[in-house]
């Protein structure tokens, strides 16, 4: 009912908009007073934490992409090798797990057959499971080791939004916690890091309070067949989530790639009109990055391709080669999928409006898969 919608006309656009609010509640709690962290609630003792020494995430759809850019943060700050991994083809090539590899699964619902045939497997190799799951009680956090819930309510509608933001606030918050207790990254690194990360539920505020030029470059591109999306580092997991979007809700062909892989292939498929999608990391951050996706932008758009561009406010070295340009806060790097996910969402969401499709009920998709 309408009222269940919260005024919206879907269920999608009510949790879009739930974001910052679900960001927030997934940190809650969880910060002690001198800004550290505290989770106990994973009841996985230090010591052992202290013993591992791989970290392989495992995860289906969405989750699956919020698993490529956990990786990054995962070795970025706890210094552990991490492996990502498909879920539905993690079982079936014998992985090398041992009693000191830590696997991940992500999922939202927890009900995910595939994700729980990985987690099974893991157990039986005598790995320890976290799970990182939206549904209290569900299948998989009742069978892993540990669990990690992220807060983001109830979600309805089939694509993953808001969920998939509290995973990623999970998966830093499990990345920390390791480098806390594993005293491979300085108190107060840590303690500014958490500082930042509760300050991106007012971005992506900003976000979706600006993100109306996103709905009207959607509904232009109704007659499109197909879109690409490129981006580098946590930007190339946002891309593919960016392309998994508007396959689920407009069933356009839509890819995401590693911007750096644009000349071993992808280039040949750009071609005068065609909508391609570039999210660009920082410029003050990641300036090597930053300035080869830039050239990526000018190569793709000499060939006749409508950039839209999703950059962080104030980098004007963008704006002569952006045929549409998305500003969204300035955030660090590897927090940066928190924001520049929002904008795809919507525009996703738009598109598949714009086509007269529900976006709640997608065709041939389920909100839980459970079988395999
Ligand atoms: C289904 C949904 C996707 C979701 C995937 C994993 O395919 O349609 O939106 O990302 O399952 O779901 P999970 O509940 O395990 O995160």
């Amino acid at each position: 009912s309408a009222a269940e919608k919260g005024g919206y006309d879907y269920f999608m656009l009510k949790e879009i908009a739930e974001q910052p609010r679900a960001v927030a509640d997934t940190l809650l709690g969880r910060v002690t007073a001198d800004g550290m962290l505290a989770l106990d609630e994973l009841r996985l003792p230090a010591e052992e934490l202290r013993d591992v020494r791989k970290i392989v995430v495992v995860a289906c759809g969405t989750s699956f992409h919020a698993g490529l850019i956990a990786k990054h943060a995962i070795e970025r700050w706890s210094g552990m090798p991490c492996e990502v991994e498909l879920a539905s083809e993690f079982r079936y090539r014998d992985p090398i797990l041992t009693r000191d590899t830590l696997v991940i699964v992500i999922s939202q619902s927890g009900e995910t057959m595939d994700t729980l045939m990985a987690l099974r497997h893991a157990r039986e190799q005598h790995s320890k499971v976290l799970a990182i799951c939206n549904v209290n009680g569900a299948t998989i956090p009742r069978e892993a080791d540990a669990v990690l819930y992220t807060h983001a309510g109830p979600e309805i509608a089939v694509a993953s939004t808001k969920a998939f933001l509290t995973q990623l606030v999970a998966c830093y918050l499990v990345a920390l916690y390791l480098a806390q207790v594993r005293g491979t990254m300085p108190d107060r690194e840590i303690a500014r890091t958490i500082g930042l990360l509760e300050t991106v539920p007012a971005h992506i505020s900003e976000v979706l309070d600006t993100v109306e030029p996103v709905r009207e470059l959607a509904r232009s591109l109704v007659g499109e067949r197909c879109v690409l999306f490129l981006g580098r580092h946590v930007g190339y997991p946002v891309a593919l989530e960016g392309a998994l979007k508007l396959k689920e809700l407009a069933y356009m062909h839509a890819e995401g790639f590693a911007a750096g892989e644009l000349k071993h292939g992808p280039i040949a498929l750009i071609e005068p009109g065609l909508p391609v999608v570039v999210i660009v990391p920082s410029a003050a951050e990641q300036p090597l990055l930053h300035g080869k996706i830039v050239s990526n932008i000018q190569e793709i758009r000499a060939r006749g391709a409508k950039t839209i561009v999703i950059a962080e406010q104030g980098d004007i070295s963008v704006v002569p080669y952006a045929d549409s340009l998305i500003a969204v806060p300035a955030v660090p790097t590897l927090l940066q999928p928190l924001v520049t996910t929002v904008p795809l969402q919507v525009f996703a969401c738009e598109l598949a409006t714009a086509k007269g499709h529900d976006v709640d009920q997608p065709r041939n998709l389920a909100k839980s898969v459970t079988v395999e």
